[in-house]
């Protein structure tokens, strides 16, 4: 069991794109462990490459969670699409922004395409938890953050939120990003 440290909002490596894995080795079964056990340790739902410092493109789930159904709990390269436009309001944190938890619009069902660590194809039809959980890791991989996501008002509420946490520091402004959508 390795449990590693997970990093917070102020480390740029949660700000970068992360690249493909191009290789199905012993080195990503190693991560997708890493990425697992520190997950369970840390009671999430998901857990990104890019948290634990490494730049590349694989997430993890909980299998406890809702609709995650099959053995299925990590996913490689991912490409997300949207089979229909509805939407889904609820409550999401993340374990790189501590102690913070807001209302976060998300899309209801996803169709997630990608592979196991073993380099076989696969896909994950979800919606829910387990699609929101999917739209929020792969946002890692591209450097978004779920309070990137937020509308003005929530932004609002958000920094009330943020100001309050006991590792909140005014630089920490500077580094977050006006929300790329509408
Ligand atoms: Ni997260």
């Amino acid at each position: 069991m390795t449990v590693t440290s997970i990093r917070t909002l102020s480390d740029p490596v949660l700000r970068e794109q992360a690249k493909p894995i191009t290789e199905f080795d012993g080195e990503l079964r190693t991560l997708v462990k890493d990425l697992r056990d520190t997950l369970e340790d840390s009671r999430g739902a998901g857990l990104a490459a890019p948290q634990l410092g490494v730049g590349l493109r694989v997430f993890v789930w909980s299998p406890k969670l809702p609709g995650s159904g099959s053995d299925l709990d990590h996913l490689v390269n991912p490409v997300v699409e949207f089979p229909d436009e509805e939407e889904q309001d609820g409550m999401e944190g993340c374990l790189s922004v501590p102690g913070v938890y807001l209302d976060t619009r998300r899309r209801m069902n996803v169709v997630a395409k990608g592979f196991t660590m073993q380099g076989d194809p696969v896909q994950v039809v979800g919606d829910g938890l387990l699609a929101r959980c999917i739209q929020h890791e792969t946002d890692h991989l591209d450097g978004i953050l779920f309070i990137d996501r937020l509308t003005p008002q929530m932004r609002d509420n958000w920094m009330a939120t943020l100001r309050a946490a006991d590792w909140f520091d005014e630089d920490l402004l500077t580094k977050i990003k006006q929300s790329p959508h509408q």
